[in-house]
Formats: C-alpha cells, structure tokens, sequence
C-alpha cells in the first residue's frame, strides 16, 4: 500500500501578522511518497532536491518525526513506514519549505491510517516539526498548507486555528532571490521586547487586514499590510528590499512584504497579469545587482 502527497508553499506572518497568519499557495511545495513496510519503524529511503541538507535520521528530518508522534499518537508503533521526499521547492526560502514537507508526510500517514485525524487535528503534530526545524513550533505555515486558504491562528496556547474569507480576485506574486537565508537565524535577529506604541500600530494594521479580508476591500489590506516590529530587521538581510517594494508598488501592487522570514518576497495583486509583469520587473532588478532568483505567481 503507497500513497503520494503534495503540500504547497504557504506566505507566513503575511507582512503584520508576525507568527499568526499565513495562506497557501498552489505552487511550488514538496511530494511525499509512502509505503507500509513489514519492518517495524519509520525509515526515509530517498530524498531529492534537497542537495544533500536534509538529514536522513528519522529522529531529527521534520516529516519522519512527525510521522513516528502521529504513530504513537494512534497507538501504531508496531507498523513499518517506508518515506520518500522529493523537495520541489527551496530550503531556506521564507515559503514554508520543512512545513510543506512535514504537512506532506503528516497528510499521507493520516491517508493511510484512513483519515483517523481531520486536518485541523494534524496541526499541532505538524508544529512539532517546525520546532525541530527552527527552534519553534510556529503554526502559520503549517495551518494553511494543512487547510488552504488564510489562516489567522488566534491563539497559540490553548491552540485556535481560524480559517478567513478573502477576495476570489487575488494573486500572490513571489520572488526568491537566491541568499540563504534560515529561518532559525531570522528568528534569533528580532527583539523580543515591543514599545507598546509599535504595538498598538501593529494590532490596528492586523485587524485591518483581517477586516479587509471579510470586506474584500483591497485598499484597506494595502494599507493595513505594514509592520514595524519584523520587516525592519529582516529586510536587511534582503538584497534591494525597498527597491523591490517601490517597483511592486508602482506597478500597481496591493501590497508588498517579506514571505515568511524571508529572503522570498511577495506582492498581492489584483489579477494574474499584473502578478507576472511584477515578477519579470523584481528578478529584472535583482539580475541588476548580479542576484539570481525564481518567480512564482499563484492564487491565493
Ligand atoms: N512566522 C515565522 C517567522 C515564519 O517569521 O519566523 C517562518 O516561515
């Protein structure tokens, strides 16, 4: 018995939400495929694509760890599971590579232990990964790849996962300008202390954008898409930020921002078109500064 799963790349903290929101796009992301094998233990036979960074012990690789919680979770210790992952996506990328990997594997145990667990009820299995890849279990990339769509995770203890409306007319345009950069170092560089001036700043804009979500008021989740407490750290760490920005805005770009913790960059447009020309006129200027990068532009 096999299965094949695909899990896509999510746009984490999606500018003002720092931690608690994310959505999902349609491309890229990473493939699993599963077999049960009669020899008792989680094993990972394969990985591609992942340029030999990925360990092979099934203790510390996300998808393998995650697969033996959910195994032992079910009280399925005794079954032999056989993983093969083929990354499809870049590591270190700021678009939610170990999340797409570990929600691949998470989705394709629960297939063939037939669906015991809805996908809402994977997600805490799908953060202990995210803490064995970064430090910390972090819910906003791993909530959309598990549920589609935004995500607004509400609270962290006890666990609130919420699914939000958005407009159907809206495209995310992403650029991955290739620096390395790993999201437990982008995590260590932010201040952990906040003025709460900055802070009421940064709850009105997340409420903004929540609201403008409802609304699909596309002026409101522009203006709303701001932050003051992570971008101005982590943009340093991303060749011509505020250039990018400028150019995506002047092109007509709802919003702009750092995906994840970076160094991918995403802008928010209206329709398809203006997501490409916007895509084309990033790596265009980030080819400039001898700077290679891919492109991706989705629905969200
Ligand atoms: N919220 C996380 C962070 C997302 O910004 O560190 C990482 O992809």
């Amino acid at each position: 018995e096999s299965v094949k799963v695909f899990a896509p790349a999510t746009v984490a903290n999606v500018v003002c939400g720092f931690d608690v929101l994310g959505f999902a796009v349609n491309e890229p992301g990473d493939e699993v495929i599963m077999r049960v094998t009669d020899k008792p233990g989680v094993v990972i036979s394969k990985i591609t694509g992942d340029e030999g960074r990925l360990p092979l012990n099934p203790a510390k690789n996300t998808v393998s760890a995650s697969v033996q919680d959910y195994l032992k979770h079910i009280g399925r210790t005794d079954i032999g599971i056989d993983i093969e992952l083929h990354k499809k996506m870049p590591i270190g990328s700021g678009l939610g590579s170990s999340s797409a990997s570990t929600v691949a594997g998470l989705f394709a145990i629960n297939t063939l232990f037939d669906q015991q667990l809805t996908a809402r009820e994977l997600v805490p299995f799908a953060m202990k990964g995210e803490e064995i890849a970064c430090g910390y279990g972090h819910a906003d990339n791993v909530a959309p790849a598990l549920l589609g769509g935004f995500v607004l995770i509400r609270s962290y203890e006890p666990l609130d996962v919420i699914s939000l409306p958005f407009p159907e007319e809206m495209y995310a345009a992403i650029v991955y300008p290739e620096v390395d950069v790993p999201t437990k170092d982008a995590r260590q560089m932010i201040r952990s202390k906040v003025l709460l001036k900055d802070a009421v700043k940064q709850w009105g804009n997340v409420a903004g954008l929540v609201t403008g979500l409802f609304t699909k008021d596309y002026d409101l989740i522009g203006r709303s898409m701001v932050d003051g407490l992570v971008e101005p750290t982590r943009s340093i760490l991303i060749p011509d930020f505020y250039k990018m920005r400028s150019i995506a805005m002047e092109m007509g770009a709802v919003s702009f921002g750092i995906s994840g913790s970076g160094p991918s960059v995403f802008a928010l447009t209206k329709d398809e078109a203006t997501g490409h020309a916007i895509t084309r006129a990033l790596q265009k200027q980030l080819k400039s500064i001898q700077i290679n990068s891919l492109s991706f532009v989705s629905s969200v």
